[in-house]
């Protein structure tokens, strides 16, 4: 899967077994862990991230894409289909490497993404869960719904 953002170096694509390396180095982030699930490890071994983009390729219908600049894998964003009578509603998450934070790239990434699901038949709604303590996952969700 590949989808373009409104940013013409950045894409969401499949993770591939060759991030590996740049998975590792942008995951290993206390930053980044704090503000996210218990799915995400620290520290990111070599063995998570052999985990991660295997799983990530086969967990429809959910979708697990990297955030690709220039094509190098750089972050993460992912929709966790609902099940029962929450199918059609989607968890939303997301990561980006701490070097690129502040440049309007999670948000172009969340664009792109609710876009891409919208415009299929599986997800009616997106929600997600954000800690106190990170205003910036806040704005991003708050520019993807204006
Ligand atoms: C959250 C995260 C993905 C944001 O990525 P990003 O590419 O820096 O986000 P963007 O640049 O698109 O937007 C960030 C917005 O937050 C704002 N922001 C940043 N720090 C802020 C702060 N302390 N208080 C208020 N707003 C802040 C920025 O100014 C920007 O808003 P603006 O465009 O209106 O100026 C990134 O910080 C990250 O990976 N954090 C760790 C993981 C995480 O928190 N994931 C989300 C879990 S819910």
């Amino acid at each position: 899967m590949l989808i373009q953002t409104n940013l013409p170096h950045c894409t969401l694509r499949s993770w591939k077994m060759e991030d590996k390396a740049a998975l590792i180095y942008n995951a290993n982030n206390r930053h980044i862990w704090r503000n996210l699930t218990d799915v995400f490890p620290h520290p990111y071994t070599e063995a998570d991230a052999e985990f991660w983009i295997t799983f990530a390729n086969n967990a429809a219908p959910s979708i697990h894409l990297a955030i690709a600049l220039d094509g190098i894998a750089v972050g993460g964003i992912g929709i966790i289909a609902g099940e029962g009578i929450t199918r059609h509603t989607g968890k939303f998450g997301y990561w980006l490497c701490e070097t690129h934070w502040d440049k309007g790239i999670a948000t172009a990434a969340a664009r792109s993404m609710a876009a891409h699901v919208f415009s299929g038949s599986l997800f009616e709604r997106l929600e997600a869960q954000v800690l106190a303590w990170n205003p910036s996952s806040m704005r991003v969700l708050e520019k993807v719904g204006s």
